[in-house]
């Protein structure tokens, strides 16, 4: 690759009165003169908050990439960015993922950085980073916090998706309020990211797929030694990247994004993994479509062993050899010769790797679950696509023909879902609609909506779901997700009907509203649809120019990248 002149040297290599400026108000800081004397200045990316838990430890290890960055002979600058905590943010930490990923684009442009170190930890925090830094194509690296301890509760293993089971042993008395209370202590014990494979560790695992992490580093466990010597071997490695002018888009070839793919079927990914990497490839300029998910997944088998789609906890795919493992395995499937961000191909990092538990990580010729990955469906109902996880699903409902019971928005079906006299039974079809990215806003994970109370009593534990929003990474069920065009886009989804026939039938990837085309073009005549309308401010920014969830519900003009060059200077 092309030596090339670092942009920092606009900065720090100039002489009269802007370079005084610029390295005078740094030297403030106790940096020393030789430290300007053209050594990759490397940006870390911080995502650190108190209000974003999984991510506390960052200032930690942000120390550790730094040593790693020093022992390389670079420059580290660590800066904040904005920091989207999953289980805090109202209405959802989706409505943000797009303007965190400005200030990473921006922040990252206008500042004398060289190359690029991602601290990402929680669900939203990887995509919106990764989105940023692909606006702009330096040479990064993502160095993920790592999965928190499986949590411990009454002696058993506990995780993040038990809190649906919890809260329905709770609505049904099963558990009381005293129980709760210690369940909510017992689970995150620990720094680190929620600790199945939820969408965090999801999103960890893609950007190791991806080329864009050191191998490795996708599973090891918050609290351990080893996850501060990735960061230190992390901070080493991006300062070799810029030496060698390896960028984002040298890595993110459209190989690599099918690798991704065909490894989050592998391992059981979230759903929201379709959205963030449709996203991301709008950034760097790959076509992806929904439809090369669907395909691209639909021979590789479930592998991996983890809830929610399996038994086991992150720290047990750690023990039993990683994401590498699973790698490993895949071999004979992905392109191999894919770049990464070590400088080696996908080939050379995995080949060697040991799996250490089958239980944990079967081996492709007998794998733990034959059914993977995301599933694309098509039909009348959804004209460009809507998607379910068949591993998290029920078997005897992937095939199935009910009646709907249509909630017109959150609310709606807040106030009637608990309803003694809800017409509704285990065959039929719960449909909730606005829960979309224009709709809600911000398309939240309330897709795996709860049960009917009075079918939860009659022990019911799954039913059909469709909606227009997002389920939890660490959520399961029957759930028919991100239905585009939305609700709110007015479209066939939105005239749904209480007493409709739905059909479900993921192996024939179709999903179908059984009323006639002239009555749905009647009930679309009339529909008049009232969108809550922000009068202001970002969340107008985002009602005005959030595009479909089956392109990634980027922002229509953040689509693509706007590159690394220099500006004109500030004085
Ligand atoms: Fe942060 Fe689950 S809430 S990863
Ligand atoms: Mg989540």
């Amino acid at each position: 690759m092309e030596q090339k002149k670092l942009r920092s040297t606009e900065w720090f290599g100039r002489s009269g009165k802007d370079g005084f400026i610029y390295r005078a108000w740094m030297k403030k800081q106790g940096i020393a003169d030789h430290e300007f004397d053209g050594r990759p200045i490397i940006g870390i990316c911080n995502t650190w908050s108190e209000l974003t838990p999984c991510n506390s430890h960052f200032r930690e290890l942000a120390e550790h990439v730094k040593r790693g960055v020093y022992e390389a002979g670079g420059f580290p600058v660590e800066f904040p960015v904005l920091s989207l905590g999953e289980t805090l943010m109202k209405p959802t930490a989706m409505l943000f993922r797009n303007l965190a990923s400005m200030d990473v684009e921006e922040a990252i442009r206008a500042n004398p950085i060289d190359g690029v170190v991602l601290l990402c930890g929680c669900d939203k925090t990887t995509p919106s980073l990764v989105m940023g830094a692909c606006s702009v194509d330096l040479p990064t690296i993502v160095v993920s916090g790592g999965p928190m301890l499986t949590g411990r509760h009454k002696g058993r293993s506990i995780s993040t998706s038990d809190i649906w089971r919890f809260s329905e042993a709770n609505r049904t008395g099963e558990m009381d309020d005293m129980e709760m209370s210690l369940a909510e202590a017992g689970m995150c014990r620990s720094d680190g990211h929620c600790a199945v494979m939820g969408t965090a560790s999801t999103m960890a695992c893609m950007v190791e797929a991806l080329g864009i992490s050191l191998p490795g580093s996708a599973a090891i466990p918050a609290p351990d030694a080893a996850r501060k010597i990735m960061a230190q071997r992390s901070g080493y490695q991006i300062v070799q990247m810029v030496k060698e002018n390896r960028k984002l888009s040298d890595i993110l070839t459209r190989e690599a994004f099918e690798n991704s793919i065909m490894v989050n079927a592998a391992i059981g990914g979230s759903t929201n993994f379709v959205i963030h990497l449709l996203a991301i490839a709008g950034r760097i300029g790959v076509e992806l479509t929904l439809d090369d998910m669907d395909k691209l997944s639909a021979n590789i088998p479930l592998l991996v062993n983890l809830q929610p789609s399996g038994q086991y906890f992150m720290e047990d795919l750690y023990y039993a050899g990683g994401l590498p493992a699973v790698m490993k395995e895949l071999l004979p499937r992905l392109h191999i010769g894919c770049l990464t961000a070590n400088g080696k191909t996908i080939a050379e990092n995995y080949d060697k790797v040991v799996c250490y538990d089958t239980n944990i990580v079967s081996p492709l010729n007998a794998p733990f679950n034959p059914l993977s990955g995301v599933v694309v469906l098509k039909g009348n109902l959804c004209a460009n696509g809507a998607v379910i996880k068949p591993s998290a699903a029920s078997a005897n409902l992937l095939q199935h023909t009910g009646k709907a019971m249509v909630f017109e928005d959150i609310d709606d079906y807040k106030q009637r879902i608990d309803d003694p006299e809800l017409e509704v039974d285990e065959h039929s079809i719960l449909v909730l609609k606005n829960v979309g990215p224009k709709g809600y806003p911000g398309m939240p994970e309330v897709g795996n909506m709860g049960l009917p109370a009075k079918l939860l009593a009659k022990g019911v534990t799954d039913m059909i779901r469709i909606s227009d929003g997002r389920m939890s990474g660490t959520g399961f069920g029957t759930v028919v997700l991100h239905v585009s065009p939305e609700a709110a886009d007015g479209g066939v989804f939105s005239v749904v009907e209480d007493g409709d026939m739905i059909v479900l039938d993921v192996p024939g990837r179709s999903l179908r509203l059984e009323v006639s085309d002239e009555v749905i073009s009647q009930r679309i005549l009339n529909k008049r649809i009232e969108l809550p309308k922000a009068d202001r401010g970002y969340v107008q920014l985002y009602q005005q120019h959030v595009q479909g969830a089956h392109l990634g519900a980027d922002l229509d003009f953040l689509r693509g990248s706007s590159g690394s060059k220099v500006t004109r200077d500030s004085h």
